[in-house]
């Protein structure tokens, strides 16, 4: 979270990914002066991961500066069920503490092809 580029929004944020390996996988938002070339956290990490060769993730961790918990965006819970194992699981920490949560609950009826 501390490496975000956010000076548009200034809500950073920090993802971590747990890979099926072991290895963890961190991310920071990257904003840029053209809005819609931004990317999330979340996307950040997960490509990170599977760039370097993780093909399943078990969980991902997500922290952001405001202190209060909040939920993935729709298009990362999409790229999050791309690589996901039964039962992934999302955690929001935050100044309140850490919430559990899975992809299956956040995002039913992921699109397949
Ligand atoms: N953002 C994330 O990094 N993850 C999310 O799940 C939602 C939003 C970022 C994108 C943008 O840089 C800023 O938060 C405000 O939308």
């Amino acid at each position: 979270m501390e490496s975000a580029h956010a000076p548009y929004s200034n809500f950073k944020v920090g993802a971590a990914v747990l890979g099926a390996s072991g290895r963890v996988y961190s991310g920071c938002n990257v904003e840029n002066a053209s809005y819609g070339l931004s990317i999330c956290a979340e996307r950040v990490a997960i490509f990170k991961a599977v760039s370097e060769g993780e093909q399943e993730i078990q969980a991902i961790a997500i922290a952001n500066s405001t202190g209060k918990p909040a939920f993935p965006c729709g298009a990362c819970r999409q790229v999050m069920a791309e690589f996901a194992v039964d039962g992934m699981e999302i955690y929001l920490v935050s100044d309140e503490g850490v919430e559990k949560h899975t992809l299956a609950e956040l995002l039913p009826h992921a699109f397949r092809l």
